[in-house]
């Protein structure tokens, strides 16, 4: 093992403050809240499935959160192979990585008293031109060797990377590459498959003219026609401190295979007795504002079905801790997979009794809004906004995108248009009783 079985540090990291939350033994395999800070006031628990509390916990319930920080795979593979480490080894993959999905950071604990913010000392950007961006993107190889340059782990399996981005007085934008613990604030992601970056475009602003929370993006074309989505992260925040140096804030996430103490292999699973009542507890539970966040994860889940995206499993839908509340981040990584004949017409999660996007009725959304303890009303409200919102909002984003050069997404729009139209007709059957 790269970290031969020392104790490693789980930190927080915020601006420049880095607080040490816990430990992890890789001997004992456990992992321990630190009593400083069970004991501070701010004490945010790392995981709905870790809750604050001084017993030690054993690796079956502490892994699915931390190993669920890594990347899946393709992407797991190959930042294995460039650190000579076994794939399974997840806490060696984790080691040293300071820009994490959050504010967390996992470091190798050393001997005696540690300063914490020295580890940031080194922390610094780079600027990096858009073909070495594009070049870093073309293989898993290159996308694991330069998130370990960054020192950055970012979950998923899509190619990556983590970048800051600075504009000069003249409106002049230079990407940054974040070096030894800097924070990235966007995520840039290639489309290994062609159309996707657009696709994916599309579905984030329509989703916004329909009234949901979405991570802000746009689209970039890193050498022509290689074009990638660039999305701002809502875990990071830019801010000036009292000498009005820039700092970036860091603000704690887990997704909900995280949360429900559930690997990254099962992010697919249906949960007993069914994934949008459990969903439902959870956020009854833990949301700051419950029925806010049903309603919103609710006005997704209608939004997925009808733009036809089939990936919406459990690690696409993630939670902002605030204190010992937690609420719905803003949705992402939505992609209308059912264009595409290569993939799958299973959805992430059941709505009513069926999961296969086909097989969805009208009877299944009065089920879905049973299971979510809202009432069906408000379901037909959502769901009737939508009809009358989406084909068109996709147009005028595709005519908007056109205008700023990426002249095919008319096409796209077209045909995401027409292949919503079957799903269209099922939801207005459920809007009209
Ligand atoms: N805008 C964002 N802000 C913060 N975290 C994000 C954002 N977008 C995605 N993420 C995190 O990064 C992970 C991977 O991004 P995602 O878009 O889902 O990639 P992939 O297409 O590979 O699944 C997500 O599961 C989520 O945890
Ligand atoms: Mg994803």
């Amino acid at each position: 093992m790269a970290h031969d079985n020392k104790m490693l540090g789980v930190l927080l990291i915020n601006g420049e403050h880095v607080t040490l939350a816990g430990t992890i033994d890789p001997q004992i395999k456990h992992f321990c809240y630190e009593k400083a800070y069970l004991e501070s006031m701010k004490g945010t628990a790392l995981s709905l499935s870790l809750p604050l509390t001084n017993r030690p916990y054993e690796e079956p319930e502490f892994k699915p959160y931390f190993e669920g920080l890594l990347p899946e795979g393709e992407a797991r593979h190959a930042l294995a192979a460039q650190l000579g480490a076994r794939e399974e080894d997840y806490l060696t993959l984790l080691c040293g990585i300071l820009d994490c999905i959050g504010d967390i950071a996992v470091v190798e604990l050393p001997e005696g008293e540690k300063n914490w913010e020295d580890l940031l000392s080194l922390a610094h950007y780079e600027p990096i031109s858009l073909s070495d961006i594009s070049c870093s993107l073309t293989s898993s190889e290159r996308v694991a060797q330069a998130s370990l340059a960054s020192r950055l782990s970012l979950t998923g399996t899509q190619h990556k990377l983590g970048l800051a981005r600075m504009f000069d007085d003249k409106k002049t934008l230079t990407w940054l590459r974040p070096l030894d613990g800097a924070a990235s604030t966007h995520i840039l992601k290639a489309g290994q498959i062609t159309r996707i970056p657009e696709l994916e475009m599309l579905a984030l602003s329509a989703a916004r003219s329909c009234g949901i929370k979405v991570a802000s993006a746009e689209l970039i074309e890193l050498q022509p026609g290689n074009i990638a989505i660039c999305v701002e992260r809502f875990d990071r925040q830019i801010s000036k401190d009292a000498n009005k140096k820039l700092t970036v804030l860091r603000r704690h996430q887990e997704d909900f295979s995280q949360a429900l103490r559930l690997s990254s292999g099962s992010k697919y699973a249906e949960l007993e007795p069914s994934s949008a009542k459990v969903i439902a507890e959870l956020l009854k539970q833990h949301s700051a504002r419950p029925l806010d966040d049903i309603r919103m994860f609710a006005h997704i889940a209608l939004f997925n079905y009808l733009i036809g995206n089939c990936d919406n499993h459990l690690k696409n839908f993630s939670l902002i801790h605030e204190g010992k509340w937690v609420r719905l981040s803003p949705a992402y990584d939505l992609v209308p997979t059912a264009i595409f004949p290569r993939f799958s017409r299973e959805m992430g999660m059941n709505i009513g009794t069926h999961r296969n996007i086909d097989e969805i009725n009208s009877r299944d959304f009065s089920l879905f809004a049973n299971e979510l303890s809202i009432s069906p009303n408000l379901l037909r409200k959502l769901a009737k906004k939508m009809i009358h919102t989406l084909p068109s909002a996709i147009m005028v984003e595709a005519y908007k995108q056109e205008a700023l050069g990426f002249e095919t997404l008319s096409y796209d729009a077209e045909d995401l248009v027409d292949d919503l139209q079957t799903r269209l007709h099922v939801l207005e059957s459920f809007v009209e009783g």
